[in-house]
């Protein structure tokens, strides 16, 4: 059933151990290293992204959380160092559609999310012992959908990794554009991100991926956002979160934040 899903013969994730599996986890560790990411194009089987679309399709229409602000791309109302004019503290307006794995049980997508040799693969790609999946109910996996004029803005992540799969393209634009290692742990590099904001840092990068690529990159650093979609086909992607401890669960405070609801 699982094999119906994912590509397994292509991507052997559920052989731990065997020589095929150990030379996917170098691969994907030798592309963490050399460009912050890696993404597994083809994934999914063919068709089944479609399918994990028409699933969640009817609960994005009706019942998604529209998530609309204006930030910063620290996501943070001040940085204390920085005067509240600093040109790194320029806003920015992100606006997508939330569907969050309580409404949409028994998919496709939660049914990937919790698939065990897949969290083992990707604790191995990360250096982990181990991952585990999220207990909180909204949280663990959510569904993002970026309609047309919609886009999720400059940001750095707060996580160390994020794992993402993409089930549906637009037309045009959504596209995921990236500048490796705008910052470090020890240099903000305020002055290269002010230059990043005003469109004028020709390191920045833009990445087009198919539908049914899983993509794992390394956010903290690396400065990244999905450009305005355009046309009539809503970008969406299923984001899973992983943590190395069990049983981890949003405050209700970033539940109300995050989904507009506690439950
Ligand atoms: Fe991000």
């Amino acid at each position: 059933m699982i094999n119906d899903i994912l590509d397994l013969d292509r991507y052997p994730i559920d052989r731990e151990g065997s020589p095929e599996w150990q030379q996917l986890v170098d691969d994907s560790i030798a592309a963490l290293k050399a460009n912050g990411m890696f993404n597994l194009e083809g994934f999914l089987r063919p068709g089944v992204a479609e399918k994990a679309v028409a699933e969640i399709r009817p609960v994005m229409d009706t019942h998604s959380h529209v998530h609309k602000r204006m930030h910063n791309i620290y996501f943070k109302p001040q940085i204390p160092e920085l005067p509240q004019d600093h040109p790194a503290l320029r806003k920015v307006e992100t606006i997508s559609h939330t569907v969050c794995a309580d409404q949409i049980p028994g998919s496709t997508v939660l049914t990937i999310y919790e698939y065990q040799p897949l969290v083992r693969f990707l604790a191995a790609t990360m250096g982990k012992s181990q991952l585990h999946v999220m207990q909180d109910p909204l949280a663990r996996a959510n569904v993002m959908g970026y309609r047309a004029g919609e886009a999720l803005n400059w940001h750095f992540d707060r996580s160390e990794f994020t794992t993402t799969l993409l089930l549906q393209a637009p037309e045009r634009g959504g596209d995921f554009e990236y500048r490796t290692d705008l910052r470090s742990d020890d240099d903000p590099n305020y002055d290269g991100v002010a230059k990043l904001l005003e469109g004028k840092d020709p390191e920045a990068q833009i990445l087009r991926i198919k539908a049914g690529t899983l993509n794992v990159f390394r956010g903290k650093n690396t400065a990244h956002r999905v450009t305005t979609v355009e046309g009539e086909r809503e970008r969406m992607i299923a984001v899973f979160s992983y943590y190395e401890r069990p049983g981890v669960m949003f405050t209700e405070e970033e539940r109300i934040g995050f989904y507009g609801r506690a439950a």
